[in-house]
C-alpha cells in the first residue's frame, strides 16, 4: 500500500500541513495541530456511527465490503463453513492458527472440562420471568457468571485471559440452553460434553422434552448448527465487537464486557434482525403481499430486515453460503415454506432501483432465521444462536485489544451544542418567566464558540 502524506491547506489561515498516510489512513490526532490560533483546541474529525474511523488495528478478520469478501485469519469464510467445526474455527480465531488433529483434540478436551456451570447460575436463570426475551436473560447471566470468577479482573495477565476465554466459550451454550428451557418452563438439563460443542447444546435444549433428538438426528443437526456458528463467529469491528472492545478498554472484566456485547447484538439493526426477518415474512404472508410491502419500504415507513449492511455494498458472502446451505438443512428437517417467499423477495428487491441505488443486498440475517426455524428453534432464540457463534470473535478481539500496546481507554469527543454558561436560578425562583427563557448561545466544550463546527 503506497504511503505518503496528505497535503492540507487551511483556508482560514493559509497554513499548510503534511499529514502522514499509513495504511490508507490519517491519524485523527494529526488534525489537532490545525488551528487558527495557538489557544484554539484544534481540528477534530466528526463521524457519528464510526462510518469511516478505524479504532484499532487487528489481525483477525479481513472484510472487503465492495467485493463481498470475508476471511478469518486469511481463510475464506466459504472454505471454513464447508470444512471446519466451530471449535476448530474458534481455535483459529483465538489461538491464531487452524489446529492439527492433536491440537483440536486437546482444545476440545479443554473446552469439555469447562462445560459445567456454577450451581447458583441455573438457579438464577430460573428466577427470570419465563416471558422475558432470551437475549436480555443472556446478557444478565453472562454478567452474573463473572461473580463466580473474580480472577477475571486480571485482564492484563495473558494466562488469566486464556482461562476466562475458555470458560466463556465453553459455558455460553450451556447458559443459552438453560435460558431456552426457562422460556418453555422446562426443568433444567445437564451437560453431556462427550456430545461435542454443538451436540451438547442441542442435547441440553431438548433433553427430556417431546423434541428430544435421537443420536442420528442430533449428529446431523449438530453438523448444521456447527456451520451456522462458523458463519457467525467473527465479523471485525461490528457494533457488538466494538462494544466489547470499548467496555474492555477500561479494563473491566470480560464477563461484563461480553454482557455488553450481547446487549449490543440484541438490537434489531444488528443481530436482532434475524428474528425480525421471520416476523416480516409472516406479515408479508405470501408473494401476493410483496408489492405492498415494497411500497412501504420505499416510502420509508419500514426497513427490509435482513437487507443492507454498513460495510457490504455487495452480496454478504455469509448470506450466499446460507442460501445454498438452507437446501442441505431442509433435506433433514423438511423444507421451510418461507424460503420461497424470501427468495422471491430478494429477487424483486435486487431488481428494484431503490435497493440497487443504495447497494442493499441480503445480509447474514436474511436466511439464517429460516434455517433456524426449520431446525426447530423459536424466533426469540435466533439472536442467541448468533451470540453463541460470535463469542469466539468477541473473545478474540478482547484478547487482541488487551495485548495491544496502542490500546487506550475508549473516550470519543463530542461537539457541544448546549447552552453557554447559565446563571443558576434557585428552585423557588423558577416561575413561568424562567420556563419561557431562551437558552443562551452555545459554546463548545473547550470554551470557544463553535461557529466553524457547524456540521
Ligand atoms: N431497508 C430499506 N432501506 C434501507 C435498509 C433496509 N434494510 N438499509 C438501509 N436502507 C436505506 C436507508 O434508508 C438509507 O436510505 P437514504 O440514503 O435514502 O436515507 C440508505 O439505505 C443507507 O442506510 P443507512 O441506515 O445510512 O445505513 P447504515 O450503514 O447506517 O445501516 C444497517 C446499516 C444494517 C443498520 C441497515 O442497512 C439496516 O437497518 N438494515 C436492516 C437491519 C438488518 O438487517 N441488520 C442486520 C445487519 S447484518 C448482521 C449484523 O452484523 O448484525
Amino acid at each position: 500500500m503506497a504511503e505518503g502524506t496528505l497535503s492540507v491547506t487551511d483556508s482560514r489561515t493559509g497554513a499548510r500541513y503534511e499529514l502522514p498516510i499509513t495504511a490508507s489512513t490519517v491519524r485523527a490526532m494529526d488534525l489537532r495541530q490545525i488551528r487558527t490560533d495557538p489557544d484554539e483546541f484544534g481540528l477534530m474529525s466528526y463521524d457519528p456511527g464510526y462510518t469511516n474511523t478505524a479504532a484499532c488495528t487487528s489481525r483477525v478478520a479481513y472484510l472487503d465490503g465492495a467485493r463481498g469478501v470475508l476471511r478469518y485469519r486469511g481463510y475464506p469464510i466459504e472454505d471454513l463453513a464447508k470444512n471446519c467445526t466451530y471449535t476448530e474455527v474458534a481455535h483459529l480465531l483465538m489461538r491464531g492458527h487452524l489446529p492439527t488433529s492433536a491440537e483440536l483434540h486437546g482444545w476440545d478436551n479443554e473446552l469439555a472440562a469447562e462445560m459445567r456451570l456454577p450451581p447458583g447460575l441455573p438457579d438464577l436463570i430460573e428466577t427470570f420471568p419465563a416471558g422475558a426475551h432470551p437475549m436480555v436473560m443472556l446478557a444478565s447471566t453472562v454478567a452474573a457468571l463473572g461473580t463466580y470468577y473474580p480472577d477475571g479482573r486480571h485482564v492484563t495477565d495473558t494466562a488469566c485471559r486464556h482461562r476466562q476465554r475458555l470458560r466463556l466459550l465453553a459455558k455460553i451454550p450451556l447458559i443459552a440452553a438453560l435460558i431456552y428451557r426457562r422460556t418453555r418452563r422446562y426443568s433444567r438439563s445437564e451437560p453431556r460434553p462427550d456430545l461435542g460443542y454443538a451436540g451438547n447444546f442441542l442435547h441440553m435444549l431438548w433433553q427430556g422434552t417431546s423434541r428430544q433428538l435421537g443420536p442420528q438426528d442430533l449428529k446431523v443437526l449438530a453438523k448444521a448448527l456447527d456451520a451456522l456458528l462458523v458463519l457467525h463467529a467473527e465479523h471485525e469491528q461490528n457494533c457488538s465487537t466494538s462494544t466489547m472492545r470499548q467496555v474492555a478498554s477500561s479494563e473491566a472484566d470480560p464477563y461484563v464486557s461480553l454482557a455488553a456485547a450481547v446487549a449490543a447484538l440484541s438490537g434489531p439493526l444488528h443481530g436482532g434482525a434475524n428474528e425480525r426477518v421471520l416476523q416480516m415474512l409472516d406479515e408479508i404472508g405470501s408473494t401476493a403481499g410483496i408489492p405492498a410491502f415494497m411500497r412501504s419500504v420505499k416510502a420509508g415507513e419500514r426497513r427490509m430486515m435482513g437487507f443492507g449492511h454498513r460495510v457490504y455494498k455487495n452480496y454478504d458472502p455469509r448470506a450466499r453460503v446460507l442460501q445454498d446451505f438452507a437446501e442441505q438443512v431442509f433435506e433433514t428437517t423438511g423444507k421451510n415454506p418461507k424460503i420461497a417467499l424470501a427468495v422471491e423477495l430478494e429477487r424483486i428487491a435486487l431488481q428494484d432501483d431503490y435497493f440497487v441505488r443504495r447497494k442493499l443486498y441480503p445480509n447474514v440475517d436474511f436466511y439464517s432465521g429460516i434455517i433456524y426455524e426449520a431446525m426447530g428453534f423459536p424466533p426469540e432464540m435466533f439472536t442467541v444462536l448468533f451470540a453463541i457463534g460470535r463469542v469466539a470473535g468477541w473473545l478474540t478481539h478482547w484478547d487482541e485489544s488487551m495485548a495491544d500496546p496502542e490500546r487506550r481507554i475508549a473516550r470519543p469527543r463530542q461537539i457541544y451544542r448546549g447552552p453557554g454558561i447559565t446563571a443558576f436560578v434557585p428552585i423557588e425562583a423558577r416561575g413561568r418567566d424562567y420556563a419561557e427563557e431562551r437558552p443562551a448561545a452555545p459554546v463548545s466544550s473547550h470554551g470557544s464558540v463553535p461557529s466553524h463546527r457547524s456540521l
